[in-house]
């Protein structure tokens, strides 16, 4: 379905079902994730479901809930509370419903769990996760909420009133960071979350007006997305308009200070880093087309690489070039993308802060996306594309973010310089641009419908 509208009636059941966030982000600052294994006897599983039923009936956000919770604040600056969803995996499922590889939910990659994908990935071995992901998961739960003592006492309860029947791996904690305009940031400064599928009608026509762009075909980029790109069927409910959506957790460290000196040495001044990216540090891309014009384009995402080939105004490697090359075939890899910031810095980015003053470890992203294929989105755009240094063309080197790969050779780039003109083979040592993101663990699960959770 596209140009979904909530306030159209025959809508009501699929939103009143759906968990938050997966069409749309919940938008709240502050997110606590919990990761958790029940135990392994009859009577916790008994109490395990029991409590899931009631959580799932008291506190799971719907997305029509989201919605009407959005509306509120948006009229009246009511704040719309705590939200909270829940992702099953597949060994939850067999947990549960003791299913194994019968299951249902035939997604391969969501089967088998993120540990068993580690080589197709290129992923670090698993010795070297973070501890609290080397277990299995059972179910990931997370909490979002504006306000960050209101998180903090729900979660303390909801822990206290688990811990007879289940055993806590990890808590992982997220925390937007902001700019003077109120965009999202990630840790490297960039503005992130611009470019996203739109379910929504609303969001369609906003982005239409915002663009200043009446007729659809006139349009460069796209994003309408089909509820299909990310929506499922829930195979496990007994209602008729049940669906749920894959999701994909990883925790992705960021070297921020060593990226930003590695950044200003790229002897292009501010052009490097939006070679990088693909975008500078606001959000403008840094491939816009001369009558697009560049003040103010922050949130601009009306573009496409058609009048740009060679590269040389956003090069192949650059992360949102190889993560979405934007052409008409590509569209249906396209992700909701939930992450958000962890770790805390002493310095904000509003401060332009020092090289000494950045973080050397200890902060990044918590990466999450909605997609109706893990191995058809996620894993697709981080095997195929982003570990493949000869996507699009031979020797364009890896993603110069996200890319991981063994290949020495990998990491070695022809910048466009000057800006326009296609790559040139630059001296050995401008061409060299490590990875400063490291994988720390992760986990692949399923969004159930609220019916599914309620009634298990
Ligand atoms: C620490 C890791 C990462 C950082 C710092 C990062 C940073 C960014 C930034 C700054 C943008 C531009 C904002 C926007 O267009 O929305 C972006 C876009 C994007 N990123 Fe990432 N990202 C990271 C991880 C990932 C991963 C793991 C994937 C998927 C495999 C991914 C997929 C995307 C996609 C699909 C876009 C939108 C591209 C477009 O439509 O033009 N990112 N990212």
């Amino acid at each position: 379905m596209k140009n979904l509208n909530p306030m159209d009636f025959e809508n009501d059941s699929l939103l009143s079902d759906l968990q938050g966030n997966i069409l749309k982000g919940h938008g709240r600052d502050h997110t606590t994730n919990i990761f958790l294994q029940f135990k392994n006897t009859e009577k916790a599983k008994n109490k395990a479901k029991k409590w899931l039923n009631e959580f799932a009936e008291k506190n799971v956000t719907s997305f029509k809930k989201q919605l009407r919770e959005r509306d509120l604040f948006k009229r009246n600056k009511i704040d719309g509370g705590i939200f909270s969803t829940v992702l099953v995996s597949a060994s939850g499922y067999d947990y549960f419903l003791g299913i194994g590889k019968q299951t249902k939910l035939k997604d391969m990659a969501f089967i088998e769990g993120m540990k068993k994908r580690i080589q197709l990935n290129n992923d670090p071995k698993k010795e070297d996760w973070e501890g609290g992901f080397q277990h299995d998961s059972h179910i990931l739960v997370i909490l979002a909420d504006d306000n960050s003592n209101r998180m903090g006492a729900f979660s303390k309860n909801l822990l206290e009133e688990i811990q007879e029947f289940a055993d806590i791996h990890c808590i992982q904690y997220g925390n937007a960071l902001r700019n003077a305009n109120g965009d999202g940031l990630e840790h490297f400064g960039y503005v992130d979350g611009i470019s996203q599928p739109l379910f929504l009608k609303d969001e369609v026509d906003a982005y239409m007006s915002f663009h200043a762009i009446t007729d659809k075909n006139k349009l460069k980029f796209d994003p309408t997305a089909d509820t299909d790109l990310v929506l499922v069927k829930d195979p496990y409910s007994k209602e008729a308009n049940a669906f749920g959506s894959y999701f994909v957790f990883r925790k992705l460290e960021q070297k921020v200070q060593k990226f930003k000196k590695r950044e200003s040495e790229l002897h292009f001044g501010e052009l490097g880093g939006a070679s990088i990216v693909g975008r500078f540090e606001d959000g403008s891309p840094v491939s816009l087309d001369k009558e697009d014009g560049i003040i103010g384009s922050g949130n601009f995402n009306n573009f496409n690489y058609d009048t740009d080939p060679s590269g040389g105004r956003c090069p192949h490697f650059a992360h949102i070039r190889k993560v979405n090359p934007r052409e008409a075939d590509t569209q249906k890899r396209i992700m909701a993308r939930r992450g958000i910031p962890f770790g805390q810095r002493n310095v904000s980015t509003e401060v332009d802060p020092n090289f000494e003053q950045m973080p050397t470890g200890g902060v990044g992203l918590l990466f999450m996306s909605y997609q109706k294929s893990i191995v058809d989105q996620f894993e697709f755009i981080q095997q195929a594309w982003a570990n493949n240094k000869d996507f699009q063309h031979s020797k364009t080197g890896i993603d110069a973010i996200i890319g991981q790969s063994d290949d020495p050779t990998a990491r070695t780039y022809n910048f466009p310089i000057p800006y326009g003109k296609a790559p040139t083979n630059l001296p050995a040592n401008q061409r060299q641009f490590n990875q400063f993101v490291d994988m720390k663990g992760g986990e692949y699960f399923f969004a159930p419908s609220i019916s599914f959770l309620k009634n298990m």
